[in-house]
């Protein structure tokens, strides 16, 4: 693909990795964020990425962060918005950068959840408005979702897988706009049976984990679900659905004890406990655990 000028809003977690990705396909970057120091130190932490994972440093000079969101976007061919996930500031961005940018600027959320249509259906012009959702660390997990609205243009979304194939990621096309997308659809029914089985005391939390990680969690990244599903045949996939399916947690709303456990302070590691107890060491020690297993799956792809 040609060389792009790409905008990128929100120099967070997410922001500054995808630049990152960007700028190491060949493509010029700019880059802004509301908080001055968030887009000061962009750059160093791009270049530690970079250092860390063995690749071109010096692809961090076609970064360029910019102060303002006007001189950010205005020249650019494509814009990708990694701020707040907050429906208001994100339809308020887009309405702002909508009268900077050319009419054929492709406008793209990296939204966790929140449906596209919801985010761009005050634009003027929809047909160029997308969702593209990343995973985090966004250098390291392949997988971007590209969600079409109703409005969204095939020759926009064409584009949009088409850049991302490119830059090395796996681009797959959403074709329904719907909450979560595909992943954290997948990813939450998941997690809602999780919390359930602790909450009915049927194991405790480091029992779930284990039981996944230990089990179907080795296979998943090499046999999803509906591949596993055709190897032991649907026959008998039908068959275990009849049976645990009626006592799998079905309630359309979060977990009592999801609420209570935030009423009580407990957030996660932010907080020093959540469902574990995480001290400062053992929060470094799963950081890196899991780096270092995004990394080795990333080059035994190479
Ligand atoms: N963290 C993840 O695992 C992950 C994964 C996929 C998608 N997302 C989504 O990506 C988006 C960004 O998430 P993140 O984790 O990078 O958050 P983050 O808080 O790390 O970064 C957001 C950045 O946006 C900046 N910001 C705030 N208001 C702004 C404004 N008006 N204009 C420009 N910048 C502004 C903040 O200063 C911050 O640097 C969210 O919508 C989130 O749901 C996050």
């Amino acid at each position: 693909m040609a060389k792009a000028r790409i905008a990128i809003i929100g120099a967070g977690m997410m922001g500054h990795g995808i630049a990152q990705v960007f700028a190491l396909a060949g493509h010029d970057v700019t880059i802004t964020d509301a908080f001055k120091a968030a887009l000061d130190v962009c750059k160093d932490k791009i270049v530690t990425n970079l250092r860390d994972l063995g690749e071109d440093v010096t692809a961090v000079e076609r970064v360029r962060p910019v102060a303002d969101l006007a001189a950010c976007v205005r020249e650019a061919d494509y814009v990708v918005e990694a701020a707040p996930e907050d429906l208001a500031l994100k339809q308020k961005l887009f309405g702002e950068i909508e009268g900077y940018v050319r009419p054929d600027t492709i406008l793209s959320s990296n939204t966790s959840v929140i449906p596209i249509t919801a985010i761009m259906q005050g634009l003027k012009k929809r047909d160029r408005a997308l969702g593209t959702h990343w995973w985090n660390p966004p250098f390291l997990v392949p997988l971007v979702e590209v969600i079409g609205t109703q409005w969204s243009s095939p020759a926009a979304i064409d584009w949009t897988i088409k850049l991302h194939a490119d830059a090395g990621k796996t681009p797959v096309h959403v074709k329904k706009d719907v909450p979560g997308f595909v992943g954290n659809r997948l990813q939450h029914a998941l997690w809602r049976e999780a919390v359930s089985l602790v909450e009915r005391g049927i194991c405790d939390a480091e029992t779930v984990d284990t039981v996944i990680r230990a089990s179907f969690g080795r296979r998943l990244a090499v046999l999803g679900p509906l591949d596993n599903s055709d190897l032991v045949g649907t026959d008998l996939t039908l068959a275990i659905h009849k049976t645990v399916l009626p006592d799998i947690e079905a309630r359309p709303g979060p977990s009592p004890l999801l609420e209570k456990m935030i009423a009580e302070g407990k957030l996660g590691m932010k907080s020093g406990e959540g469902f574990k107890k995480w001290t400062p060491e053992k929060q470094a020690e799963l950081r890196t655990r899991v780096l270092e297993h995004l990394r080795k799956a990333r080059e035994a792809e190479k």
